[in-house]
């Protein structure tokens, strides 16, 4: 749960990183917030409660903030640098790219890999590119035996700057490369909800749930619905991405002595009830056998899902209970309407539907989670 708050702090921007996470008295534990925190309002923190105390600074070593001020001097941080958090990935370290960083990249270098001894690559995001909105990403410096950056990139064996990595993440670790395939390790509360929304979902249908994820990616979301036993009835997991279906056989424990051989634009069956796919999802409701079938629907292509949603629907069992789970970004002016735009898609009670704002995506559009209940 701490470190749930602390990934959602940390992708909203509103943790304090220069201060300490500290136990309180009565067994809390503290997070430090920035002056930006709660600047919108976030459902995700309705049980928290925000006090007052004199923050516990790290000490001056410690922090790579200290470091960079020793190498660049005072004030460069505060008063130039905007960009100043990263993303750790497995052994990856992702900083996104900000023109204003450019003269300071060495100091950058230095101290966060100096801060983060188990770091063997840095890297800079330059944005998504191309169908599968993945990160275009470039490596800055690697440690082998040593910490190598610069003109001394140009000589390292090509392999140490592969950008493969285990990513570890409640209990699981998830093999991927960010620069192939799409990952976010910022959606592992979302991933925590649906693993609570079947749950329950199965305890009242009182049988194991026949999941559907056409958009699976590596497959996090049912790498976690797979920890919880016999959750998982039947399961549908595609991806357009061809780079994902490897990955996704190792992810995912039910799959992993399974032969990742596979057609594109095609869907097999490795284990009876178990269906692997890369393939245009709107293409799948074209299988007849896969109609009528599936009792929870994951739909996370969130620049998409309001759109490709009413294709999908006939994957759903026709009648009975079932789940829409789903993900999709807004302009925020549209949040008020989303519950009644998901009525008339799907065709069901306001009351049976379930929205979340999840976080400010960019100046005008928000990212919501969505629930469906039938
Ligand atoms: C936002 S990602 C979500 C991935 C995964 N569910 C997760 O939580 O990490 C969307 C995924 O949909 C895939 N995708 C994009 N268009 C698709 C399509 N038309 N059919 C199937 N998959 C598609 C992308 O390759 C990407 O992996």
């Amino acid at each position: 749960m701490t470190q749930q708050t602390i990934e959602i702090l940390r992708e909203l921007e509103w943790l304090a990183v220069e201060c300490r996470i500290q136990p309180s008295d009565d067994g809390r534990t503290l997070i430090p917030l920035n002056e930006t925190a709660f600047s919108i309002p976030s459902s995700s923190f309705d049980d928290a409660i925000i006090i007052d105390i004199d923050p516990l600074f790290w000490k001056n070593r410690e922090s790579w903030q200290s470091r960079f001020t020793e190498l660049v001097g005072d004030g460069v941080l505060d008063e130039i640098i905007t960009t100043k958090s990263h993303e750790i990935l497995g052994d990856l370290l992702i900083q996104r790219y900000d023109e204003l960083n450019e003269p300071y990249l060495d100091a950058f270098i230095q101290s966060k890999m100096e801060a983060h001894p188990r770091i063997r690559l840095m890297l800079l995001d330059h944005g998504v590119k191309g169908e599968f909105r993945i990160r275009d990403l470039q490596p800055i410096a690697v440690r082998t035996d040593r910490l190598l950056w610069g003109e001394d990139l140009k000589e390292v064996d090509p392999s140490h700057l592969d950008l493969t990595t285990y990513v570890p993440t409640n209990g699981l670790r998830l093999h991927l490369d960010p620069s192939r395939v799409y990952f976010s390790s910022k959606l592992d509360f979302e991933r925590q909800n649906t693993v609570k929304e079947l749950s329950k979902f199965s305890a009242k249908i009182g049988r194991p749930v026949n999941v559907c994820d056409p958009f699976c990616g590596v497959g996090p979301a049912i790498a976690h619905l797979l920890q919880q036993n016999d959750l998982i009835g039947e399961l549908l997991v595609n991806d357009l991405n061809p780079d994902c279906i490897p990955f996704l056989f190792q992810n995912l424990k039910i799959l992993r002595n399974q032969n990742p051989n596979f057609i594109e634009n095609d869907l097999v069956e490795p284990i009876p009830g178990v269906f692997v796919g890369c393939m245009d999802a709107l293409q799948i409701p074209d299988r007849t056998e896969q109609c009528g079938r599936w009792d929870a629907l994951l739909v996370n292509l969130p620049h998409q899902t309001l759109n490709l949603l009413p294709a999908l629907l006939p994957l759903l069992r026709p009648e009975g209970p079932m789940r829409i789970c789903g993900w999709t970004i807004i302009p925020e002016s549209d949040v008020n309407n989303l519950s009644n735009n998901l009525s008339r898609i799907v065709d069901c009670n306001v009351e049976d539907i379930e929205v979340r704002v999840r976080k400010q995506f960019n100046a005008t559009d928000i990212l919501a989670a969505f629930v469906i209940r039938r």
